[in-house]
């Protein structure tokens, strides 16, 4: 193996809530770019994690009456479904709340403490809790909110430790400017330049009004502002202080990616703190777009959330995973919508990608029996396939190095719909008429399935599961996961002699309106189970459910199929009317312990008075049988 190393770091998440489509989009990159330099032979680590500590938690898990550990546990399984669903091969997740974890945080905060870069005094100012950000007034926008996110920001005086980043302003502008490619996109790169010239303040390290982060290693009252807790993960993922050769081995990062929202967290307070802790800066920070819906941010009140596991499980990971890189620039906003999302998988993998699979794997099963020719001759088409191919995976790579996703996928289909054309340009049917051109119809079928090969490997970061179903099709034996970027680079590495093995279609077209259609049949259904099958706690809080011991009971005159029965109720005796004459004779029933609704309205039946109801349960052919206990139990327990 070789020894180049590629380190990448998704955002880690606040498990306030489940994630959207969004992060998926964060993540599906990383896991991207790390999986292409694996294809290139690098050593690759991509860690991921969970943002545990501050004030948004605490605040969250109090509203759901839980602990705030015993409330993050529930989301941050949620993540690592999710992430295993993308079939993200994250090599380490990072919990905030793992004692490794806290050991590093409170090593950075000391050491930057004794050299004296951290002080007491107090803080006064705004505080945006979902940013967990502190503002100054100057800095509110208009209305007085956050400038990030434009909500409400409260008043907040205590007192705080304060790291000195107005120390490291300079340094980090002379960083920023010998460095051109630390902050990507470029477009982003002025306005943070703009920002710390506008002067760095010193940054508020640490919370006293609530508990819920890591104690600040000087002063147990104190619990470490949790952006500084959050960005020290990217150590903590590789070990730091745990095992220095594979530390130093991995920093500093390659790239962080990030969104927007939190490139300023990246770009200035994070250098800053690595400066001075002394250690080395991240060699860049790409902060990409936002993924909108109908042009506007995702939000529950909206109901505009898209749930990534949902799209998986209804299209599958390769196409999610296609739509999100191809549909958007990295670094530019963008909107989703399903239509553009069916309207892609149709267009470029079911129609381009998988037609082509098709029809290849089709002619060589009716010309060939199903196998592999070598390539004996040449045609006039081979030269110019040849040349876009190679053409095709440089600019794919080129792309990648860029994080320019969306081009990259453009370029390879440029390969992709070429490959098409040369079956249309070599007119494979009309050569199978002509026995003196078997050698040329077999060189044509070879060149599109070796084409094939190399498409699938270059697909490999991109999609977890099409390019194994690709080389099945093409009959390959070898592990995909063994193949290098090279391999896609060299031409006639297929085995002639093979079997190819046609299957189904591993793109089938997407019907937009029966896709529609499917989703009105689920919402209907889940308006029918909410609506009738639902009731709320308090609903149910309103029966009064009991246990009964029945004294007597007799036929009721005239009627074949009513009871009259007299229960003991623990402190009261009742009477009440039961519909099971025809299940039980009234001897059977005395002396046993049945449940009741003793708070039904009484009503007169058969001129009987009845106050409450037996409870029984039924089926449709006509079985039935009362609700007894199986232990002993007084009458009147009230069952609930
Ligand atoms: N916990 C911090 C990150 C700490 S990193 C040391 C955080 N978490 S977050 O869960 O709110 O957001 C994580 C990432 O998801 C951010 O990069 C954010 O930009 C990204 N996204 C959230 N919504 C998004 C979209 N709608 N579209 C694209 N990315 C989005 O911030």
């Amino acid at each position: 193996m070789s020894d180049k190393t590629f380190y990448v770091t998704t955002p880690i998440y606040y498990p306030n809530d489940k994630l959207h489509i969004g992060h998926t989009y964060t993540t599906t990159a990383a896991d991207t770019i790390v999986k292409f330099k694996e294809l290139q032979g690098y050593q690759t680590e991509l860690i991921t994690g969970s943002d545990e500590h501050g004030q948004k938690i605490a605040q969250t898990a109090a509203k759901h009456d839980q602990e705030p550990l015993e409330y993050v546990d529930g989301i941050v399984d949620t993540f690592k479904l999710l992430w295993d669903k993308l079939e993200v091969d994250y090599t380490e997740f990072v919990r905030t709340t793992s004692e490794e974890h806290k050991l590093d945080v409170q090593q950075i905060f000391k050491k930057v403490y004794d050299q004296g870069d951290i002080y007491n005094d107090k803080y006064q100012g705004y505080y945006c809790t979902p940013c967990e950000t502190f503002w100054k007034e100057r800095q509110l926008d208009e209305e007085n909110n956050c400038p990030d996110c434009n909500r409400e920001v409260e008043w907040m005086e205590e007192e705080s430790y304060f790291f000195k980043m107005s120390k490291y302003e300079e340094q980090l502008l002379d960083f920023i400017e010998e460095h051109p490619d630390f902050i990507q996109p470029a477009k982003r790169r002025n306005e943070m330049i703009n920002f710390i010239k506008d002067g760095l303040e010193d940054l508020c390290v640490s919370r006293t009004t609530f508990d819920w982060g890591i104690p600040v290693p000087v002063d147990d009252d104190h619990v470490i502002y949790v952006w500084f807790d959050a960005l020290t993960s990217y150590l903590t993922g590789i070990d730091f202080r745990r095992n220095e050769e594979k530390f130093n081995k991995f920093w500093p990062a390659d790239i962080h990616i990030v969104g927007k929202d939190i490139l300023r967290f990246h770009t200035v307070i994070w250098p800053a703190i690595l400066m001075a802790a002394d250690l080395p800066l991240p060699k860049q920070v790409f902060g990409h777009g936002f993924l909108l819906v109908e042009g506007g941010k995702m939000s529950k009140s909206k109901g505009n959330v898209i749930d990534p596991v949902k799209l998986i499980d209804d299209f599958g990971v390769d196409a999610v995973r296609y739509y999100l890189l191809r549909e958007i620039a990295f670094g530019s906003d963008g909107s989703y919508s399903t239509e553009s999302f069916i309207q892609r998988i149709n267009a470029d993998l079911a129609n381009d990608l998988g037609n082509l699979l098709n029809r290849t794997v089709a002619m060589v099963d009716k010309y060939f029996d199903g196998q592999i020719s070598a390539a004996t001759v040449e045609t006039e088409f081979d030269q110019e396939l040849e040349q876009v191919a190679q053409e095709s995976l440089a600019a794919v790579a080129e792309n990648i190095e860029q994080l320019q996703f969306s081009t990259a996928l453009e370029e390879l289909w440029v390969l992709i719909r070429r490959t098409n054309k040369y079956i249309d340009q070599t007119e494979p049917w009309v050569l199978a008429k002509d026995e003196t051109k078997r050698d040329k119809l077999g060189t044509v079928l070879y060149n599109l399935l070796d084409n094939l090969r190399r498409i699938a490997i270059v697909l490999v970061p991109f999609m977890p599961q099409a390019p194994a179903k690709i080389w099945e099709q093409l009959g390959i034996v070898t592990d995909l996961t063994e193949q290098s970027w090279d391999d896609a680079l060299t031409k006639g590495q297929l085995e002639a002699g093979t079997k190819v093995n046609s299957g189904e279609p591993i793109f089938p077209r997407i019907d937009l309106e029966e896709y529609y259609e499917q989703l009105e049949e689920v919402e209907e259904e889940e308006g029918k189970m909410s609506e009738q099958d639902y009731i709320n706690f308090e609903q149910f809080g309103k029966l009064d459910l009991r246990v009964a011991e029945v004294l007597e009971a007799e036929k009721i005159e005239g009627s074949d199929k009513l009871l009259k029965v007299q229960v003991d109720l623990g402190a009261e005796e009742r009477q009440l009317v039961a519909g099971i004459s025809k299940h039980y004779a009234p001897e059977e029933l005395v002396g046993k312990r049945i449940v009741m609704v003793a708070n039904l309205e009484p009503a007169t039946i058969f001129g009987v008075k009845s106050n409450g109801m037996i409870l029984a349960a039924s089926n449709d052919e006509g079985d039935l049988t009362i609700t007894t206990v199986d232990r002993d139990i007084a009458a009147g327990a009230q069952v609930k």
